[in-house]
C-alpha cells in the first residue's frame, strides 16, 4: 500500500494513520520494554531493590530515565546522575532534570514506607552547583539514601496507584469539564512548594495560549526540536532496544517508518512535512484542555527543585486516583534564549507575587493512556 504524505499524521503521543484505507496491522506494541510495570512478580528481599523497582516508574523529562544507583553496605545506597542523559537544549539547567529526580526519590519513600522501612534522605551530600542559571549537574551524587525500619509507619494510600500513574498526552474531553472540587483535592500547600489549579474558562484560555505559543516556539526552535528528535524511539522494536524516550508507536509509525517517511532526521528539520504534520497534532492535543495545575517553589535551588519532584508526583498519583489525567506541558517554563519572553509572560499570569514555577501540567479525562517504556532495575545499578 503507497503511503502518500498527507495521510500520516504524527505526534510525540503517538500516529494516527488516516485516510489511505484506514488502520492496518503492521505492528506490535513492546513488551520488554514495559515489563518494569508489572510488579506482581517476586518482591526483591532487599527493601531497597524493592523501592527502587517503584522508583525507577517515575517520570522523567523526555522519559531519560537519568538515575544512576550505588547500593552501599547492606542498607544504604546512592543515587547519581547519568550526566549523559539530560536536555541541555530544553533544561540548560537541569532544573527539569533535578525535579525528575525528586519524583523518582518519592516513590522510592513510598514503596519502602509500605514494608514498614523509612528512608533517610540527604539530599546533594557533597554540595551541588544551584539551579539559578549559574551551574549545572556535575558527578556529585545527588541524595544518599539511608532504609532503616521503623514501626508505625502509616500506609500511604497513594501508593496503590503507582502502576496505573501515566502522563497522558491525549486530548482531553472538552464537553466533560472537570469538577472544581475534584481539582481543588489536588491543590496543596508544602513547606517548599504550593501547588494551585484552575477550571476558570478566562484563566484557562489565558495559560493555553501561553502554552500554545511556547509549543510553537520549541518546535520552531532548531536546535531543541533535534534534542526531541534524538529521543524519540521509532517503533515497538527501537522501543524495546531502548526502552527510554518518546516513543512513536502502533500500525502508522512502523509504516511510515518502514516507507521512510518518519525518522528522526525528518522528525528534528520543523520544516520537513512529518514534523509539521507531528507539530499539527500536537498543538490540536495540547488545545483540548479545560483545566491546568501548576506547582510553585519561593526559590530555586537545587532542594527545592527536589521537593517539587515529589510533590509532583504525589499530585500525579492523587489525580490518578481521582480518575483526572494530566500532562506536563513545560515549554513555557524552559530556559532558553527564545523561551524568555513566554517564560515571563507565564509567570506574570501565575505568580504575579513572585516565585517559580516548577511544573505546568494540562488537566482533564482523556482516554487511557498505555504505559510508556522504562529499563528494567539492574540496567541502573552502577
Ligand atoms: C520535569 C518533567 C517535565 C516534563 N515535561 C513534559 C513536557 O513538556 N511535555 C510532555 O509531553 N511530557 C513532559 N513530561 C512527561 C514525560 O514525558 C513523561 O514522564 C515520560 O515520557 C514518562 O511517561 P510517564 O510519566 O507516563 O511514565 C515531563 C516530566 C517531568 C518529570
Amino acid at each position: 500500500m503507497a503511503v502518500s504524505r498527507r495521510t500520516v499524521i504524527l505526534s510525540a503521543g503517538g500516529l494516527a494513520l488516516v485516510g489511505a484505507g484506514g488502520w492496518w496491522r503492521v505492528s506490535r506494541m513492546p513488551e520488554r520494554a514495559t515489563a518494569p510495570w508489572d510488579l506482581s512478580g517476586p518482591t526483591p528481599e532487599d527493601v531497597r531493590l524493592d523501592a527502587f523497582r517503584h522508583a525507577v516508574l517515575a517520570p522523567s523529562p523526555h522519559n531519560l530515565q537519568p538515575w544512576r544507583i550505588r547500593l552501599d553496605g547492606d542498607d544504604a545506597a546512592t543515587l547519581f546522575c547519568d550526566l549523559d542523559r539530560r536536555l541541555p537544549e530544553a533544561d540548560p539547567f537541569d532544573r527539569q532534570t533535578t525535579i525528575g529526580f525528586g519524583c523518582f526519590l518519592e516513590l522510592a519513600r513510598m514503596a519502602a514506607a509500605a514494608r514498614g522501612v523509612a528512608i533517610e534522605i540527604t539530599p546533594f551530600p557533597e554540595g551541588a552547583p544551584q539551579g539559578n542559571r549559574d551551574g549545572r549537574l556535575d558527578s556529585r551524587p545527588i541524595a544518599r539514601l539511608r532504609f532503616t525500619p521503623r514501626e508505625g509507619i502509616p500506609p500511604d494510600p497513594l501508593f496503590a496507584q503507582v502502576a496505573a500513574r501515566r502522563s497522558n498526552k491525549a486530548a482531553y474531553d472538552l464537553a466533560r469539564p472537570v469538577d472544581r472540587r475534584e481539582l481543588r483535592r489536588l491543590t496543596a500547600n508544602g513547606e517548599f512548594w504550593r501547588i494551585r489549579a484552575t477550571t476558570t474558562p478566562r484563566y484557562v484560555e489565558q495559560i493555553r495560549a501561553i502554552m500554545l505559543d511556547a509549543l510553537d516556539t520549541e518546535l520552531a526552535t532548531q536546535r531543541v526540536q533535534a534534542e526531541t528528535a534524538r529521543a524519540m524511539r521509532i517503533g515497538a522494536r527501537e522501543a524495546d532496544a531502548s526502552p527510554d524516550g518518546i516513543a512513536l508507536l502502533g500500525p502508522a509509525a512502523e509504516a511510515a517508518s518502514a516507507v521512510g517517511l518518519l525518522s528522526r532526521a525528518a522528525l528534528a528539520d520543523p520544516g520537513s512535512t512529518m514534523a509539521r504534520a507531528g507539530a499539527r497534532q500536537l498543538r490540536e492535543r495540547h488545545a483540548a484542555t479545560p483545566a491546568f495545575v501548576w506547582l510553585v517553589t519561593d526559590r530555586n535551588d537545587r532542594e527545592s527543585q527536589l521537593q517539587a519532584g515529589r510533590a509532583y508526583l504525589r499530585l500525579n498519583l492523587a489525580a490518578t486516583s481521582l480518575g483526572i489525567a494530566v500532562h506536563p506541558v513545560s515549554q513555557a517554563l524552559e530556559e532558553y534564549s527564545e523561551m524568555a519572553d513566554l517564560h515571563a509572560r507565564l509567570h506574570a499570569l501565575l505568580v504575579p507575587g513572585g516565585g517559580h514555577v516548577q511544573m505546568l501540567a494540562r488537566a482533564g479525562y482523556g482516554p487511557e493512556a498505555p504505559p510508556t517504556p522504562r529499563h528494567p532495575l539492574e540496567a541502573k545499578l552502577a
